[in-house]
């Protein structure tokens, strides 16, 4: 079991924990009696989370409020963040574009790859070091169904979600043995406010009901993913197929596909 054992000088790490997966790993984890750190930027949202997780479940909840995108303020996170003793990572904070890269919006672009790739690399370069000397803890990294293959209309994403799912089962792999464990959690499509954040209102309209799953039921899978050891963890059948085919279909048939569904999502 990798799982760390709760205890009340140790943190789990949530990023983008004020919304969605986020928010559902905040609660499952603080139920099982982990005390945590919330990040992200919307500080009334980790307020109020704070304060009811910590009154529900009488554990420790401190929040940090924190642009991921900005260089500084990554690097002071990082640095109060070396101070504590972080028993559990969850690089969870991301958001998507769809578009052709020459039209969207350059600084968008790049703030996209600042959150989904460089505070993920960031977080786990300053924190992995006292988690392996810990000798026990686990890191969760949100990666995407997205990240298994090349997507047309939703480069930006793809390739960093690519960086996302590769770095944390190579990690998986390379921290064997360390008592310190790496899972990729892959989903396909889970209800967030991330269509509304990406702007891609029409999936609503083009996926069929049963092809989502819920924030909880994905962070669900996530803990007990953790718990169990898991490589990866893909919830939901619809997003179990998606991965199939994402990762093991020729490209020559995958690229155009994917490019008239998110073309068409324009
Ligand atoms: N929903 C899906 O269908 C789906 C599918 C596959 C993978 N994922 C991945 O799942 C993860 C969580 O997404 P979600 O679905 O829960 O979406 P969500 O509800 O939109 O949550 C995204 C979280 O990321 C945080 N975030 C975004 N930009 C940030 C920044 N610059 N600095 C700090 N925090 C930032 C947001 O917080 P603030 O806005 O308060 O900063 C929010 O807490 C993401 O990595 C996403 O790529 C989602």
């Amino acid at each position: 079991m990798s799982l760390p054992t709760p205890s009340p000088t140790a943190r789990a790490v949530i990023t983008g924990a004020s919304s969605g997966i986020g928010q559902a790993l905040a609660e499952s984890l603080a139920r099982r009696g982990h005390s945590l750190v919330l990040v992200a930027r919307r500080e009334d949202r980790l307020t109020e989370l704070a304060r009811r997780l910590s009154a529900r479940y009488l554990v420790t909840v401190d929040i940090e409020p924190c642009d991921l995108a900005d260089a500084a303020d990554l690097h002071e996170l990082v640095t109060r963040l070396t101070k504590l003793d972080v028993s559990l990572l969850c690089l969870n904070a991301g958001f998507a574009t769809y578009g052709a890269l020459h039209e969207l919006d350059p600084a968008r672009e790049r703030e996209q790859v600042a959150v989904n790739v460089v505070a993920v690399h960031d977080l786990l370069l300053g924190l992995l070091p006292n988690l392996v000397a810990r000798g026990n803890g686990a890191i969760l990294v949100t990666g995407s169904t997205a990240g298994n293959q090349p997507s047309p209309y939703n480069a930006t994403y793809a390739a960093g979600k690519a960086f996302a799912n590769t770095l944390a089962e190579s990690l998986y792999g390379e921290l064997a043995g360390t008592g310190v464990s790496c899972t990729l959690l892959a989903p396909g499509p889970v209800r967030t406010e991330f269509a509304e954040v990406s702007h891609l209102g029409r999936i609503e309209k083009l996926l069929p009901g049963f092809a989502w799953v819920s924030a909880e039921q994905a962070a669900e899978a996530a803990i007990r993913g953790i718990a169990a050891g898991r490589r990866r963890v893909v919830p939901g059948p619809v997003a179990k197929l998606q991965g199939l085919i994402g990762q093991y279909s020729p490209r020559s048939l995958v690229v155009p596909i994917l490019g008239r569904i998110y073309g068409g999502l324009r």
